[in-house]
């Protein structure tokens, strides 16, 4: 395994994380003891990060990785969110200062753990003032229930508002192949703070895979059944097709190198060396262990030139103009 500093924190984090929204039953179906022996698998290789939240299936991803972990929880940075609520169908935001501090209790009780390595705000709540947020995680951090804290999904110029009352020591923010929104928006702001960067989506929510086909289809469980992903149009019938046919054009690329599309995708997350570490949505062990093909490894500029040139032809804009929450 590589590791990589995680940003300040002083923090060694293997260069690929072990990612828990499948496990929150949102992904469509897994099965719980492929689960278990993927999380067992990755600790065996070193992958020593564990990306989960509040908001995935609430008690039900954090729980399932708990248990996973059982005894070995002291040899990994867990990490978890909190700030996304679900009534009905209806998605809510609280930040505030009350919701932090159930949050954290409910969040040690389902991890079955005394503290959180780091603890993030899941999405900006503008209805909250920030520093209202960024103090009370500090309390947290002084009452020695997270080491370290930061969020997710704000953009830069929030950073820096929340950055006035407190340090983010790391954010979390999608980045893969089909996402490169964050070079210009927030990468910058992390640099320039050396706030440790989370990369989420890696393989661009699967189809990075290279498992998909034009006829693939997802289980009404499944959120990818919505066509739209943070804004992008990875899955919309109009645009799935020729996402597709940019993946197959990355299949070649991959395989003058003996690799896989799947390796080339993280590989190509992990070349920025701004991410400290790039989470995969890891449902089996076999999944785990073909992650490793990303390491070890590098793209040439002529790669890189290459992936550029497929997404040219095929039409696909890595990084347009619309934001996260755009769906
Ligand atoms: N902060 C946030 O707002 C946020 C948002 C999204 C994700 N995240 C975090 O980032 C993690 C990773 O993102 P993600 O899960 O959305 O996307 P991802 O890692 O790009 O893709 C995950 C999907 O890839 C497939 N997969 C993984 N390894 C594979 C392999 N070797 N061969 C074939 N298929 C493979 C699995 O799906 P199939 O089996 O269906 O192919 C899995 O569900 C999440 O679990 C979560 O912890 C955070």
């Amino acid at each position: 395994m590589e590791y990589r500093s995680f940003g300040r924190t002083g923090l060694q984090v293997s260069a690929i994380g072990f990612g828990c929204w499948e496990l929150g039953g949102q992904y469509g179906h897994y099965d719980e003891s492929e689960v278990i022996a993927a999380v067992h698998r990755a600790l065996d290789l070193g992958i020593n990060c564990y990306d989960t939240a509040e908001g995935y299936g609430f008690g039900r991803s954090e729980e399932l990785l708990a248990r996973a972990l059982g005894a070995r929880r002291k040899e990994v940075i867990l990490v978890t969110k909190f700030g996304i609520y679900q009534t009905d169908s209806l998605w809510w935001r609280d930040s505030s200062r009350a919701q932090a501090l159930a949050a954290i209790e409910r969040s040690l009780k389902f991890l079955q753990t005394d503290y959180i390595d780091v603890y993030l705000i899941h999405w900006p709540d503008r209805q909250t003032p920030y520093e209202e947020t960024m103090q009370v995680l500090e309390e947290i951090v002084q009452a020695g229930k997270a080491r370290f804290v930061g969020v997710s999904n704000f953009r830069g110029d929030e950073i820096e508002r929340c950055m006035q009352a407190r340090r983010v020591d790391v954010g979390q923010y999608g980045y893969h192949l089909f996402d490169r929104r964050m070079e210009q928006a927030v990468f910058p702001t992390c640099q320039k703070h050396g706030i440790g960067v989370m990369a989420y989506g890696s393989l661009a929510h699967g189809l990075l895979t290279g498992a998909f086909t034009p006829q693939t289809s997802f289980e009404e469980s499944d959120w990818r059944s919505r066509g739209r992903a943070f804004g992008l149009e990875l899955f919309t019938p109009e645009n799935f097709p020729q996402n597709l046919a940019v993946v197959e054009e990355l299949k070649a690329i991959a395989a003058r190198h003996g690799k896989k599309v799947g390796d080339l995708a993280l590989r190509w997350v992990l070349s920025n060396p701004v991410v400290s570490v790039g989470l995969v949505g890891f449902r089996r062990p076999s999944e785990v262990e073909s992650s490793l093909g990303a390491l070890e490894w590098s793209l040439s500029p002529q790669d890189h030139v290459a992936i550029q040139s497929a997404f040219q032809r095929q039409g696909v804009d890595p990084a347009p103009p619309v934001w996260l929450e755009n769906q």
